[in-house]
């Protein structure tokens, strides 16, 4: 413990492994000056360190401390269009909305007015991580890179990538694409920053040429730890056929990502709701991770993702909002949608078929998917999209050794949505804190030990209204 160790003390929540909660009511956390933590204790230690005259202690009192969460797929320049727009199916919505929204971001004095936002807006809610797909332009990417780096949140940032099937005013020449990427890559490590780290991200394959897709799988492995990937894939039919006409070579969608050199331990891909059996026996043999973004499957009317038989097959899965194929900032809409979606699933109505399953399941036999419960989707949303991000050594949970990336949960604060009553226990208050809560009982956004839920991020956010 070093002489200026912080000790928090609250009721601390957190998952081990799926489904598995751990509950401390007035436990504690150690947290070293370097934001990493030192020690988890129960009530009982908790008047000893106490009494230690070298730890400065935070006595959080009524409040929950619950690991911060893990947004493992989301568009920062959609932010511009969240919440509107949301009649039509993937292709349509992308052409009509999405790409000529883009486009605007071509202008960097546009982009960093908008990406403040959007950023500010997704800390507030308690994103401590966050993926980022950007767009196509190098200088406003930089500038998304710059925001998060200066707000503190942990993020994983990618340049776009589009060379084929795109309209005129939102496409690059495969070489262009290339150049920038490397560029957007360099840039960012150049940084220095532990927290800020580039991904390459081909928008999904109709957008790539396989020139382009095998110049980014090399891009990746040219690094030691390899970049990190990230993607869609098998996210509406329509899609899914359209690629398989343009990759007959291919024996399916996630094969065309393997075949470039795509498919690896530090990728991970969105949706993923028509995979195959064959397929998802591709992406767990990689190590691929699974980004479940409920509310986007929903609303752009994709599919119920099937995400029982993904975990019961030892796939790495985690959450994503897909803002704003999906309508919600908050990580706490993606945590109950993808309760909803897997009740669709249990009650027969999700992305399920003989099709889809595996051999062993039994031709015609009808399987049963348990819903997902509670603490299973509050481990996708912290631990499990900690771990497709490559970051389960890091963040997820309050395990010695790694950052303190944690909120301040005020289940009373003033104007709360949630109520507490007489009697109610950690884990109630817990529950409905997930079901009912939202950002005004985040009180306080810890990542890498520092609270990022400052008055300049409210300020932020109000300089757009
Ligand atoms: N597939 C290709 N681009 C996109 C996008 O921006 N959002 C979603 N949800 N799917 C995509
Ligand atoms: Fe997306």
């Amino acid at each position: 413990m070093d002489s200026q160790s912080t000790l928090y003390i609250g009721t601390i929540i957190h998952s081990l492994a799926l489904g598995k909660l751990e509950v401390l009511e007035k436990g504690a956390i150690v947290v070293g000056t370097n934001g990493v933590i030192e020690k988890v204790v129960e009530a009982a230690q908790v008047a000893t360190l106490k009494k230690s005259s070298s730890i400065n202690v935070v006595d959080l009192g009524h409040r929950l401390i619950i690991p911060g969460f893990v947004d493992g797929h989301v568009h920062a320049p959609q932010y511009s269009f969240v919440g509107t727009g949301m009649e039509l199916p993937l292709l349509d919505w992308l052409n009509k909305y999405t790409f000529p929204s883009e486009a605007k971001f071509k202008d960097p004095v546009y982009a960093r007015s908008q990406y403040r936002t959007a950023v500010a807006r997704f800390l507030t809610n308690g994103t401590t991580t966050a993926s980022y797909f950007a767009t196509i332009h190098l200088e406003s990417t930089k500038i998304l890179a710059d925001i998060v780096h200066e707000v503190g949140q942990r993020g994983i940032i990618g340049k776009v990538n589009m060379d084929r099937n795109s309209p005129d005013f939102l496409v690059e020449t495969t070489s262009q694409s290339i150049k920038d990427t490397k560029e957007f890559v360099a840039h960012v490590l150049g940084k220095r920053d532990p927290l800020v780290q580039p991904v390459i991200t081909p928008r999904f394959v109709p957008s790539t040429s396989s020139k382009l897709m095998t110049s980014l799988g090399e891009i990746s492995a040219s690094h030691d730890p390899k970049i990190r990937v990230q993607s869609h894939l098998s996210e509406n039919k329509n899609e899914i056929k359209w690629v398989g006409e343009m990759h007959p070579e291919c024996g399916s969608y996630a094969d065309v990502y393997n075949q470039h050199g795509l498919l690896h331990e530090r990728s991970y891909m969105a949706h993923c709701i028509w995979c195959s059996y064959g397929e998802r026996e591709l992406l767990r043999d990689k190590g691929v991770g699974i980004i479940h973004c409920p509310n986007s499957n929903f609303s752009l009317s994709s599919g119920a993702l099937n995400v029982r038989r993904m975990l019961d097959e030892g796939l790495k899965v985690g959450l994503g909002s897909d803002v704003a194929g999906g309508f919600s900032p908050s990580m706490l809409d993606a945590l109950r949608q993808s309760i909803t979606a897997s009740k669709m699933v249990s009650i027969g109505q999700g992305s399920d078929g003989d099709d889809l399953e595996s051999p062993t399941a039994g031709i015609g036999s009808i399987k049963q998917y348990e819903a997902l419960s509670y603490a299973e989707a509050f481990h996708l949303a912290t631990v499990g999209g900690a771990e497709c991000l490559s970051l389960g050594d890091t963040v997820g949970n309050f395990l010695p050794g790694k950052d303190f990336d944690a909120l301040i949960i005020d289940p009373k604060v003033e104007g709360s949505p949630v109520d507490v009553f007489e009697g109610d226990s950690s884990l109630d208050i817990f529950q409905r804190f997930l079901f009912l809560g939202d950002d005004r009982n985040i009180e306080q956004v810890f990542v890498a030990g520092k609270n990022r839920k400052t008055q300049k991020l409210r300020d932020m956010l109000a300089a757009s209204l």
